[in-house]
């Protein structure tokens, strides 16, 4: 479990019988080497004393949001996770977390969370069965949440059936799984993302739709399994405290930035659509309607993927992202052997759920030799995962072969 040493975990507990099996699952993290921050629900503290949880976890039990020494608990709980999980998840936090709602500490903290989130499901078969219960749960899972489905087995009153949480060990595997293997720990990783804009004037730029989630997800993947990351990207979203970002506009700009770091990484994943072409020149002015339609010549960029693949060095990863439109394949392994990669991930962007813009990616990954996985439509952070699975597996391989 050595995944879970020195990782931060709220532990959410709601209110229903299984409550008690949650002093199983922190005493587990504790024993992991987790650092446990337990949050309890009003209806928890009925079935579990508080101070039971506050005596095995890292820190005392907190149940609201305003008996705090500090004001705002839920931003801190919710920023400073590694994961988060409820245990048990009653239909009530289900219902309130898949429809954005935050009416206690723990609800609250749901929704101020990027970390990967966990809920571990306990209820009566009929309220497990419901379809709205079902319907939050799948919302849920499409947000990349990871749902810990309950057991058949004995419930509250005597009566059997399936809504039984699942048991704890269970769980704390589901939580070292979602922390992920620490598997690009000491790795440098260098992520590009977003579409560049290129100046026609002042105000105008040439541009395109890539909106930079696939980059970004990509980074915080790589940050939380260990890499040292930087990220240049032209997005202004949201990344994970402990990867550098470097925002940037241009093509130029991207270059700059990109081939002045890419000698120490280990891993690069141009992930960003640089644009192939920009103004010649760009008016230093902004071109009035006045002076009629402007002609605006175009030239090249620099392909900095093509020349990152000319200054590889031995042990550098090379990755490249390939948006099509069709013959996704074709397209795909033209641009590996073009550009020398390792890897190419690719998708078809014009499918109506993948691409620009979606939350939801689905790619073909290939590699030379064959290599090949063919994800399913998935949230980008899961394509994340897909893709530095096959980092890995390509550098065990060409570690393997060295040998
Ligand atoms: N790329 C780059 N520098 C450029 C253009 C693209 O590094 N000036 C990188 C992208 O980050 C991506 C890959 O190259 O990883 C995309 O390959 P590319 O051949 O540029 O794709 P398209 O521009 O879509 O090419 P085509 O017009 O042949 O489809």
């Amino acid at each position: 479990m050595g995944g879970l040493q020195g990782r931060r975990v709220v532990l959410g507990v709601s209110g229903g019988i299984a409550a008690y099996k949650a002093v199983e699952v922190c005493r587990r993290l504790i024993d992991a080497g987790a650092y446990v921050m337990p949050v309890m629900t009003e209806g928890a503290t009925r079935f579990l004393g508080p101070p039971t949880l506050s005596a095995l976890a890292s820190e005392p039990v907190r149940t609201s949001l305003w008996e705090s020494p500090e004001p705002i608990p839920h931003t801190r709980l919710g920023q400073s996770a590694d994961v988060v999980i409820v245990a048990p998840a009653t239909a009530r936090v289900i219902g309130c977390y898949a429809n954005g709602i935050s009416d206690d500490l723990l609800t609250a903290t749901l929704l101020a969370t990027r970390a990967p989130v966990i809920v571990c499901p306990a209820m009566h078969t009929e309220m497990w069965e419901q379809p709205a219960v079902q319907l939050n749960l799948d919302l849920l899972r499409a947000r990349g949440v990871t749902v810990v489905d309950p057991g058949v087995g004995r419930l509250a009153g005597g009566d059997v059936g399936t809504g039984r949480m699942a048991e704890p060990a269970d769980i704390v595997d589901a939580v070292a799984n979602a922390l992920g293997p620490q598997d690009l720990d000491g790795l440098t990783v260098l992520v590009t993302a977003g579409g560049t804009r290129e100046p026609i004037d002042p105000v105008r730029f040439v541009g395109n739709r890539s909106s930079g989630k696939q980059g970004h997800a990509l980074a915080a993947e790589a940050s939380a399994r260990g890499a040292n990351v930087v990220l240049v990207t032209t997005a202004n979203r949201p990344v994970p405290g402990d990867v550098e970002t470097v925002l940037v506009e241009t093509a130029a700009d991207m270059e700059e930035a990109v081939l002045s770091r890419a000698a120490s990484a280990d891993v690069v994943l141009m992930a960003a659509a640089v644009a192939d072409f920009r103004p010649k020149a760009a008016a230093s002015e902004k071109i009035k309607k006045a002076d009629g339609v402007p002609e605006i010549v175009l030239e090249p960029t620099t392909d900095i993927l093509a020349e990152l693949g000319r200054r590889r060095r031995s042990g550098q990863t090379l990755v490249g992202f390939a948006a099509e439109t069709g013959d996704v394949r074709e397209y795909a392994s033209s641009k590996l052997r073009a550009k020398g990669l390792d890897l190419v991930v690719a998708n078809d962007v014009s499918a109506p759920d993948a691409g620009f813009e979606h939350d939801t990616n689905r790619v073909l990954v290939l590699g030379p030799d064959g290599f090949e996985i063919e994800g399913s439509l998935m949230d980008k952070r899961a394509v994340a995962r897909l893709v530095l699975d096959a980092v890995i597996d390509r550098r065990r391989s060409e570690g393997e072969q060295a040998k």
